[in-house]
């Protein structure tokens, strides 16, 4: 069955949510790389509503700045006094008129609700030629929610709020989800007759069911299948919640599509991530942002990426990198630090306690230990000695470093840019190396090592160096003797 399109979506987005006691207005939070507010018009937008309206009036300027960047397809209408769910729809067809066909109204912080359960109700509401279907669930503890009252046939009689409520009323385990689909023309003559004559002096979006009904239209509900879907998040522990529910939904879904994940618990992914079959993800791993996982890569354990891209059969252990490309079958970690800009090429290494940025790296080439490479371009085939420094940084400027194809870097060199190793140039180990290294030479840049004898007999006499170094010396006598 097609899924009839709307001709809006409102989404109520004024309130504060101080439950969260935060800075941050409550829709704005975040959860598996989006804000809650993101989840649901990631959703809307899934039905193709002709119209995307947020409802703001809490954190004005924040608010209209996260849409502006985020939504651009969204039109905010501003409440200024959050006079109820009832006056926040009022609010938008008093600045939008009347809108005709279906209009949907649902809330910014119920981010676990799918596409699928919207697009449900929809198609009751179309199929009943219902004035207005109300989404509910049967719920194990309904307290705070608005009740959904019926008559003995099971028809939809009106809901009435928690605060308004008698005995008999808060028994009923089928609760107001808030979320509603309405006949456009009918809800705008019904919301202008809402009073705020109730326990909390609001305009009830909830009392345009029991008006319809009085007026003579039909009034219905959908029964949504999983009830976590529309329990809204109200503070941090129903945030935690939901990310563990939205994070296993997702997890699930890259497992069904082909990915091995070892600790579903302890792995932890945006919903923006995307992940080729026969990659395997370790426990301890977080994915962030934009970050692609190519067919048959190993990330993690205790792994970070954010809009990092793992090529084919690459090998990703405890590591974080940050906007990061690790071409196919290359070797990153453990303990290796990839910053924005660093790209791998195919084959290459970057080891142990490796931090790179702004760092090309070409084919097959080895950064494999206890290095930094910053502004750098190295070519194929290189390799790069433990504890190399790209000297990048000469405290005002940042500059450049070009190591060639096949150039071997010694242990413990310091390249200080902008200077260029050639094709093929070696560099001495522990040398500093201010000046380029042409193709097929060996920078030499220390200085020579002299010894001093018997300088700890005669300076450290006394200690167990003086006493080791005397034995050794007497047996060396001896030796020579015999
Ligand atoms: C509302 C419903 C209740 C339902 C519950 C589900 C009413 C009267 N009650 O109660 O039946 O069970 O949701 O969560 O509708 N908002 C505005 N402007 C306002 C008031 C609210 O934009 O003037 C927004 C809030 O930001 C929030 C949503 O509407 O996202 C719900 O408002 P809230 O005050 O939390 O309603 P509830 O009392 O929870
Ligand atoms: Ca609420």
């Amino acid at each position: 069955m097609s899924v009839p399109r709307p001709a809006a979506v409102i989404v109520l987005a004024a309130g504060e949510g101080t439950r969260m006691k935060s800075q941050t207005p409550k829709v704005l939070h975040e959860l598996c790389g989006r804000a809650l507010l993101d989840h649901m018009l990631a959703a809307a937008r899934d039905l193709g509503p002709e119209r995307l309206i947020v409802v703001i009036g809490h954190a004005l300027e924040r608010m209209r700045d996260h849409l502006a960047a985020t939504s651009p397809d969204a039109r905010a209408v501003v409440q200024n006094e959050q006079r109820g769910t009832g006056h926040a729809v009022r609010t938008v067809l008093e600045e939008v008129g009347t809108i005709s066909g279906t209009v949907l109204v649902t809330y910014g912080d119920v981010p676990l609700l799918r596409p699928q359960t919207l697009a449900t109700l929809l198609e009751r509401h179309d199929a009943d030629g219902n004035a207005v279907t109300v989404l509910t669930a049967e719920v194990p503890d309904p307290t705070g929610y608005g009740r959904i009252i019926r008559d003995e046939s099971g028809a939809v009689l009106e809901i009435v709020e928690e605060k308004d409520a008698d005995a008999g009323q808060r028994a009923i385990k089928e609760m107001n989800s808030g979320i509603y689909a309405f006949d456009g023309e009918l809800l705008a003559d019904a919301v202008k007759r809402v009073s705020a004559d109730n326990a909390q002096g609001e305009e009830y979006l909830t009392d345009v069911l029991a008006i319809l009904r009085g007026d003579g239209h039909r009034v219905g509900a959908c029964v949504a299948g999983d009830f976590v879907e529309v329990e809204g998040v109200n503070d941090r522990v129903q945030l935690a919640a939901a990310r563990q529910v939205l994070n296993r939904r997702l997890l699930e879904a890259h497992m069904r599509a082909g990915v091995t994940i070892i600790d579903p618990a302890g792995t932890w992914i945006d919903v923006s991530v995307r992940i080729a079959p026969d990659a395997v993800i370790h426990p301890g791993t977080q994915l962030h942002g934009d970050t692609v996982i190519e067919a048959g890569a190993e990330v993690g354990p205790a792994t970070t990426l954010t809009g990092t891209r793992v090529g084919a059969g690459a090998t990703v252990r405890n590591a974080v990198c940050d906007h990061a490309d690790i071409g196919p079958e290359a070797n990153v970690g453990p303990y290796a630090y990839l910053r924005p800009g660093t790209v791998i090429g195919r084959r290459s290494k970057a080891g142990t306690f490796v931090e790179m940025k702004n760092t090309k790296v070409g084919e097959r080439s080895k950064v494999p230990h206890l290095s930094y490479a910053g502004d750098a371009t190295i070519g194929d085939d290189v390799n790069i000695g433990a504890s190399t420094v790209f000297v990048n940084y000469d405290g005002v400027d940042k500059h450049h470093t070009t190591v060639r194809d096949g150039a071997f870097v010694g242990c413990d060199t310091m390249l200080i840019a902008p200077v260029t190793v050639g094709d093929g140039a070696y560099t001495a180990a522990g040398s500093v190396i201010a000046d380029d290294v042409p193709p097929g030479s060996i920078g030499v840049a220390r200085a020579r090592q002299r010894n001093i004898e018997k300088w700890v007999l005669r300076r450290r006499a006394g200690t167990k160096s003086a006493a080791a170094a005397q034995r050794a010396l007497a047996e060396q006598d001896q030796e020579k003797e015999a």
